[in-house]
Parts: C-alpha cells; sequence; structure tokens
C-alpha cells in the first residue's frame, strides 16, 4: 500500500494573536497533572484533551504551544495528536453525531440512521454541514449493543434509536450545545423535563 503523503514544509498556518493554549489550561496541567507523572512529556495527551475540550478541535498553533509548553518538538505532539481517531485536527461541528456502526447495530438498522443522517443534513461521514453546526461520524461499538442501535451525540448516548427518532431528536437539538448538557431535559422527547427530575 502507498503512503499517502502531505507537503507541509510549504505550509501556511493560520495563527491568531491570542493563545489557544491558555493561562488556565497551563494552570490546570501543571497543579493538576505534573504532580501524577515523572516527566512533562507524560502530559501530552491530557494537554491535547484540555485544548480540544475548550475549542472543540486542535489547531496546528495549539500544537506549536503544547510542544514549547512540554519541552517537545512540534512533530511529536502532531505524532500523537494524530494517531489517536478521538483527537480532531480540523474543526468538526457543534454537535457531533456519531452513529454505531459494529455487528450488533448494523444488525438492527445502524445504515438506515446513518442514511437518514447523511440525506437530512446533505454531508457523508467525516464532513461537517456549511454552518460548522453538524459532523457526521461513524465509529466502532459503544459497548451499549443491548440497546442497539445506538448513537452519541456529544456525549450522550442515544438507544434504540430509529431513523424517525433521530430525525426528530436532531431537530429539537438546542442553539446552543451546552443546554444539551442540560441532564434534567430529555432531547429525545423534544426538549421536555425529565421525569426524573420530578422524582
Ligand atoms: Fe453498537 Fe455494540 S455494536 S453498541
Amino acid at each position: 500500500m502507498a503512503w499517502t503523503t502531505e507537503n507541509r514544509r510549504t505550509e501556511v498556518l493560520d495563527r491568531r494573536p491570542e493563545p489557544y493554549l491558555t493561562d488556565e489550561i497551563k494552570r490546570l496541567l501543571s497543579e493538576t497533572y505534573f504532580p501524577r507523572y515523572p516527566t512533562k512529556r507524560a502530559v501530552l495527551l491530557p494537554a491535547l484533551h484540555a485544548v480540544q475540550h475548550a475549542h472543540n478541535w486542535i489547531p496546528p498553533q495549539a500544537m506549536e504551544e503544547i510542544a514549547a509548553f512540554l519541552d517537545l518538538q512540534p512533530a511529536e505532539v502532531m505524532d500523537t495528536a494524530s494517531f489517536y481517531e478521538e483527537y480532531w485536527l480540523k474543526p468538526k461541528g457543534k454537535y457531533l453525531v456519531q452513529v454505531c456502526r459494529s455487528l450488533t447495530c448494523e444488525v438492527c438498522g445502524s445504515a438506515e440512521l446513518t442514511e437518514r443522517v447523511k440525506a437530512k443534513l446533505g454531508i457523508q461521514p467525516g464532513e461537517t454541514t456549511d454552518d460548522g453546526r453538524f459532523t457526521l461520524v461513524e465509529l466502532e461499538c459503544l459497548g451499549a449493543c443491548g440497546t442497539a442501535p445506538v448513537a452519541l451525540i456529544n456525549e450522550a448516548l442515544h438507544e434504540n434509536l430509529t431513523p424517525a427518532k433521530l430525525d426528530a431528536l436532531i431537530d429539537h437539538l438546542p442553539a446552543d450545545p451546552h443546554d444539551y448538557n442540560d441532564p434534567t431535559i430529555d432531547w429525545e422527547q423534544g426538549g421536555s423535563a425529565h421525569a426524573a427530575a420530578h422524582e
């Protein structure tokens, strides 16, 4: 198999004056993670996580900043970040729709879920809508085979899905993804309060 190579020697990186690795993230890494490990380089994964959590992806400028902070070469940071699928090296949508495509979900209709999302949002797996609201991916078993087919939307698992249910769920997602993290709201029920909230 031939390797696909990219010419990065002449690539011009987008830069912004303010750092991605903010003082707040540096403080978190210094106070929480440095004491746990014998070397600074061992904090690379938490650093990548922190940047992605703050900015929704890991820009090249951020990788340079992480390298300088941890006394690494930028290429080492890039090597690590590009090894793991969980790290996003290009911007992703506010909502990441991840449909499980492993065996049990496949048998239970995951392909129909993906097809519905593709048609609804006009994107293929791996792509982001033009408005930056949604990114669609397929991923492997989420360990919820008993309630297949399932999908993750950001960090929330949705089970026993049908194309219509997933379609409606996408329609009901709030404008601000932070509101979606509210555990008292059931977005599968169109944004009504969870029954548990009244118990
Ligand atoms: Fe989908 Fe296991 S196959 S959760």
